[in-house]
């Protein structure tokens, strides 16, 4: 099973991740923890990148991105998540989202990224921009697309996305307490897996 996991920067995508491994594990299963950008050889020069603010060119960095995912799925994600739930800590909406905002076109994202195919469950984890530009204010240097107006601006493009009902996906409430929104996010894996089990 693959399962992603969305939101805003600060929305608390990696917290959750972490946890939803520890409570996936403690109940027997086998857990494969990954991320994007990935850490292969486009993910980490798309990381090089944002961190030294070079991320200009919305169609560059979505091709870009696009290539990392292309490499991460079919060489990680599809291979372990045959035997492991892979949760991926940001995928190919983050790229509508993102890329979108920052002047991509949706549509001409979407078609780049179609290659690879839809989680099994996205996990969209709601926070206001305000609030988790509060969080992440308290941590160190602040990455290229880490500014209030911007995540307001990927809030927006990823509410439109959450619109579509053409992949499964769930919304979680992120002033969660961090335990309580990993138990939720636990029940609606349970559950995708209990439906897909079903119909296999
Ligand atoms: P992030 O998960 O925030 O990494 P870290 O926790 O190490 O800072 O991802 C880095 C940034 O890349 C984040 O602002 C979201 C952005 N991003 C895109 O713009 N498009 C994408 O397709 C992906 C996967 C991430």
């Amino acid at each position: 099973m693959f399962v992603a996991v969305e939101g805003i920067d600060g929305a608390g995508t990696t917290t959750l991740t972490g946890n939803l491994k520890s409570m996936l594990e403690d109940s027997g299963m086998t857990v494969h923890v990954t991320r994007e950008p990935s850490d292969l050889t486009v993910g980490r020069f798309i990381r090089a990148e944002l961190s030294t603010h070079r991320a200009g060119m919305p169609d560059r960095m979505a091709l870009l991105f696009a290539a990392d995912r292309v490499e991460h799925y079919f060489t990680e994600i599809l291979p372990k998540s045959q035997e492991n739930i892979v949760i991926s800590d940001r995928y190919k909406l983050s790229s509508l989202a993102y890329q979108g905002a920052l002047g991509a076109d949706v549509a001409w994202v979407d078609t780049i990224n179609s290659r690879v195919p839809w989680p099994d469950l996205t996990l969209y984890v709601e926070l206001d921009p305000e609030v988790a530009y509060d969080r992440l204010r308290v941590r160190d240097a602040l990455e290229e697309y880490e500014t209030l107006v911007f995540q307001k601006k990927v809030a927006r493009f990823y509410g439109r996305l959450l619109e579509r009902h053409d992949f499964p996906l769930v919304r979680l409430d992120g002033r969660l307490a961090p335990d309580e929104l990993a138990r939720q996010a636990f029940r609606h894996i349970m559950e995708a897996r209990g439906a897909s089990l079903e119909s296999s």
